[in-house]
């Protein structure tokens, strides 16, 4: 077998672990080795031992040795780092040579400063730089929070690097064509033009109330005019009032009738109120009869409005009437002449003929 000496680290890990898969007893891991590397041990035991005067602790079999003790052993190589801790250790529990393993397992614990020393002046690596170099590649052992998670992302990552170049989809046919994303569309359209057909009718509502509502407060804050016709109008020159017509042209707009008729044997124009004396009823003119009939009671009045059947008790008024200044009639409705009170004398109610 190689010199342990010369064994590089790797080498000595190597058989270190058969030797452990195997019980111990493998012949690769023979104690030659640790045995040679051990009379440092004993050169140093008396020194250590001597105070105590304790039995000199044996040498732990060969074939026994741990890990840590071929470690041990592969650091003597330079003897000065491993032949001081491998005393410290073995004076304090001579009388358990059982439990040299452990004592020898504990030595590099102990001596591991020095050792990191010597090996760091040495430029060479500790023995956990070794045991991690030798486990990283099996055994990478736990990682942190943050490279879990970054190693199950980056198989997710690979992917999206990779440009696939998808080959172009086949143009759909007609049939295929996706008509349900038009209903769909139809049926929202529809019930959006009945939500806002809706909401149109409800916000017109309201404004044509606010219109009305504006309307009749100006009517209510502006005073009511009087659209009624004017009381003076002129109704035209005497030549278009013959003799013995009745004109009806201003008894729709005016109330009044312009009758050219005789009135106590004397032929005059007078404008009668279209108004009847019993209780107010329009009357009307039939010209076949030449007489005034009132249609609500059947009241009947000549032609110079003098009542002569019916319940009227009294003639038709009169207004009054007057030549203007430019030949027209003009009447004037503020002014009423009442026959049973003598008034139809009054030359303001007539134009003689
Ligand atoms: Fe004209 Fe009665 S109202 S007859």
């Amino acid at each position: 077998m190689a010199d342990p000496k010369k064994m590089s680290v790797a080498d000595i890990l190597a058989a270190a672990r058969k030797k452990d898969s195997q019980g111990g007893d493998a012949p690769a891991v023979k104690p030659e080795p640790p045995a040679e590397a051990a009379p440092p041990v004993e050169a140093s035991a008396p020194d250590a031992a001597a105070p105590a005067e304790k039995p000199k602790p044996k040498p732990a079999p060969a074939g026994k040795m741990s890990v840590a003790e071929m470690l041990a052993a592969a650091r003597g190589e330079k003897p000065g780092a491993a032949a001081a801790p491998a005393a410290k250790p073995a004076a304090p529990k001579p009388e358990a040579p059982a439990k040299a393993p452990v004592a020898a397992e504990a030595r590099p614990a102990a001596a591991k400063p020095a050792a990191k020393k010597s090996e760091a002046a040495a430029g060479t690596v500790d023995t956990s730089s070794i045991l991690a170099a030798a486990r990283t590649a099996a055994r990478p052992g736990p990682v942190s929070k943050s490279e879990a998670v970054a190693k199950v992302a980056e198989p997710a990552a690979k992917p999206a690097k990779e440009k696939i170049v998808a080959p172009p989809m086949p143009a759909k046919p007609v049939y295929a064509q996706p008509k349900a994303a038009a209903a769909d569309e139809d049926r929202r359209s529809f019930l959006a033009v009945m939500l806002g057909t809706a909401m149109g009718l409800g916000f017109a509502s309201m404004a044509v109330v606010g219109g009305l509502w504006s309307l009749a407060l100006a009517r209510f804050m502006f005073p009511n005019v009087l659209t009624e016709p004017p009381s003076r109008f002129k109704v035209g020159f005497p030549a278009n009032f013959p003799p013995g017509s009745v004109d009806e042209k201003f008894k729709a707009q005016f109330g009044v009738w312009v009758v050219n008729a005789e009135y106590n044997g004397q032929p005059q124009i007078v404008a009668l109120k279209s108004v009847c004396t019993h209780l107010g009823c329009t009357p009307n003119w039939l010209d076949g009869e030449q007489k005034f009939k009132c249609p609500c009671h059947g009241s009947g009045f000549y032609k110079d409005g003098i009542n002569f059947e019916g319940p009227a008790p009294r003639p038709l008024e009169r207004y009054a009437i007057r030549l203007a200044d430019d030949g027209q009639l003009e009447v004037d409705k503020s002014k009423l002449f009442q026959e049973e009170l003598g008034q139809w004398s009054d030359a303001a109610c007539f134009v003689p003929v």
